[in-house]
């Protein structure tokens, strides 16, 4: 497939790792410009290289971004904005992991830093982006990265998981406040991905990820499709989301986990 994003202008949040990267490297190949946004720069100038050695070295450019900071998502906006001439999609994916704490042993600093990452984040870039789409009248596609731990609680600790819920129902304020101006917005509900995000999180070397804490563990051999899934492997769902393929597609809530929540 090619050109399935010709005329696309992406903001790509998290773009330096995993899902994120995948996910740029697709609207690349789908021929959208991007701005690759994270706070990983190392992980930026990596995707740069990757991006100019396939050819697409006009169509991307990079910005360090943390995204609980709203100064840093409105600079992603302005700087799309100035290299391309407009912006259209949105593809956020920044977010981090909680070392699947138990209510009973929250640490503040570990619910605070979830809450304000992977909710706060989701609506700086979300409010950045509107900000711009609204009096530009732009119609505009917003594909938000949460978790199937946010309808499954099995499959996240308990801060991501409530914020991971909490961004769900952003997207939906986002779908129903927006749709009338042709701004769409729905989530991607991904169960375990092989990424960075796992690293240094205390888990069961074997593999298990499904409530570890609570010893309702599961292994990937016990799974429906017996593994976890490969970037790759959700970066076309982001694909279809962001382009006009999906034009009425608008709040919904797509599980993307091979059937985990099955167990
Ligand atoms: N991997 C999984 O099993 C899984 C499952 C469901 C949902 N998710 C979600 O998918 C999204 C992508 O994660 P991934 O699995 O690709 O992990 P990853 O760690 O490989 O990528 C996450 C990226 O987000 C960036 N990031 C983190 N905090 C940031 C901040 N404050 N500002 C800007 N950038 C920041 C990181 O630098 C990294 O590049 C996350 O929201 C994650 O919660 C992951």
């Amino acid at each position: 497939m090619a050109d399935r994003m010709l005329g696309k202008v992406a903001v790509v949040t998290g773009a330096a790792s995993g899902m994120g990267k995948a996910i740029a490297l697709a609207y690349l190949r789908e021929g959208a410009k991007i701005v690759a946004a994270d706070f990983n720069v190392e992980g930026l100038e990596a995707l740069e290289k990757e991006a100019d050695e396939l050819g697409f070295a006009d169509s991307i450019c990079t910005i360090k971004c943390d995204v609980t900071s709203s100064a840093d998502c409105d600079a992603a906006v302005a700087l799309c904005v100035e290299k391309y001439g407009t912006y259209n999609v949105l593809s956020h994916n920044a977010g981090i992991g909680d070392n699947w704490k138990l209510v009973v042993d929250m640490e503040d600093s570990i619910w605070e830093r979830q809450i304000a990452v992977n909710l706060t984040g989701s609506m700086n870039i979300a409010r950045s982006s509107l900000k711009y789409f609204l009096p530009n009248e732009i119609k505009a596609s917003m594909v938000m990265i949460t978790s199937n731990a946010a309808v499954e609680s099995s499959t996240g600790g308990a801060a991501y998981t409530a914020a991971k819920a909490g961004a769900n129902a952003l997207m939906k304020s986002i779908a129903f406040e927006n749709g009338r101006y042709g701004i769409r917005c729905n989530s991607i509900c991904p169960g375990p991905v092989s990424t960075n995000i796992h690293v240094g999180i205390e888990r069961d070397p074997a593999g298990t990820a499904v409530h570890y804490a609570t010893g309702y563990n599961k292994h990937y051999a016990e799974w429906a499709l017996k593994r976890v899934a490969f970037p790759d492997e959700i970066a076309p769902l982001a694909v279809y989301l962001g382009s006009d393929e999906s034009s009425f597609m608008n709040s919904a809530t797509i599980i993307i986990d091979g059937g985990v929540c099955l167990g």
